[in-house]
């Protein structure tokens, strides 16, 4: 373990604690720093104050600082999170590690491909109001609330590292997006339904509700995958003799 006590100014404000941050580092040791904390810093502020002032080989991903890009996902004593929109509020020790169950890059930098391994091929990204079923007709104003829960999502893979799941499973995340195109393309919902009606697919939830617990955007996917079930369920039915 290493240990960093050189003092930089705080950049976001008085300081209010001197908080101890402890790092995991990618051979399993934790480097510790103290960094001051105003009332707005945020971890992601901690981390970057000690790549900037401490040590330059810190490895951390995060690209937009407001919670948009999903990026920063990290595990702070023992709660997944968003770096960027976490705030450091105590001198309580600070442990951050990697957001598993993704593989590690270094330190505190994930792989997140994995998160999209089960995504729906050729799922688009914006909503296309023509996909609507009557795309002549205005949207109302319930409508938008639909679709803007699930564009909400973006994409971190904190639901994915609470989901207890261990056996084959696509996943929470993929699952939402399974929905989220369903709405976008009511076209494809039966291909689509039948992608996830499988051991590995919907019928993989164990209903947890870790999900929608830990999500940092609001998006719920373990109601969207309650919807997808009864999309399941009504598809069988149309099918029984
Ligand atoms: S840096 Fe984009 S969500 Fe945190």
């Amino acid at each position: 373990m290493s240990r960093s006590d050189d003092r930089a100014p705080a950049a976001h404000g008085a300081p209010e604690v001197r908080a101890e941050i402890r790092i995991r580092r990618t051979d399993g040791s934790r480097s510790v720093f103290s960094v001051d904390a105003g009332e707005y810093t945020t971890i992601l502020d901690a981390l970057e104050e000690i790549r900037t002032v401490h040590d330059r080989s810190l490895l951390y991903r995060h690209s937009c600082h407001h919670g948009s890009c999903g990026t920063c996902g990290v595990i702070a004593n023992g709660e997944r999170v968003l770096a960027c929109t976490t705030r450091i509020t105590s001198d309580e020790p600070l442990d951050l590690d990697p957001l598993a169950p993704f593989p590690v890059i270094g330190d505190l930098a994930v792989d997140a491909t994995p998160l999209y391994a089960d995504f729906p091929t050729d799922a688009s990204y914006l909503r296309d109001s023509d996909a609507r079923p009557n795309a002549t007709d205005p949207v109302a104003p319930e409508e938008v609330g639909r679709f803007t829960r699930f564009e909400n999502c973006i994409e971190c893979g904190i639901c994915v590292s609470v989901c207890p799941v261990v056996r084959p499973f696509k996943g929470p995340a993929a699952l939402a997006a399974y929905g989220r195109e369903i709405e976008k393309r009511p076209d494809r919902e039966a291909e689509l339904l039948a992608e996830i009606d499988a051991p590995d697919g919907v019928a993989g939830c164990d209903r947890a509700l870790n999900c929608s617990a830990a999500c940092p955007l609001g998006v719920y996917p373990a109601k969207h995958i309650a919807v997808l079930k009864r999309k399941i369920d009504a598809r069988r039915a149309d099918y029984s003799p």
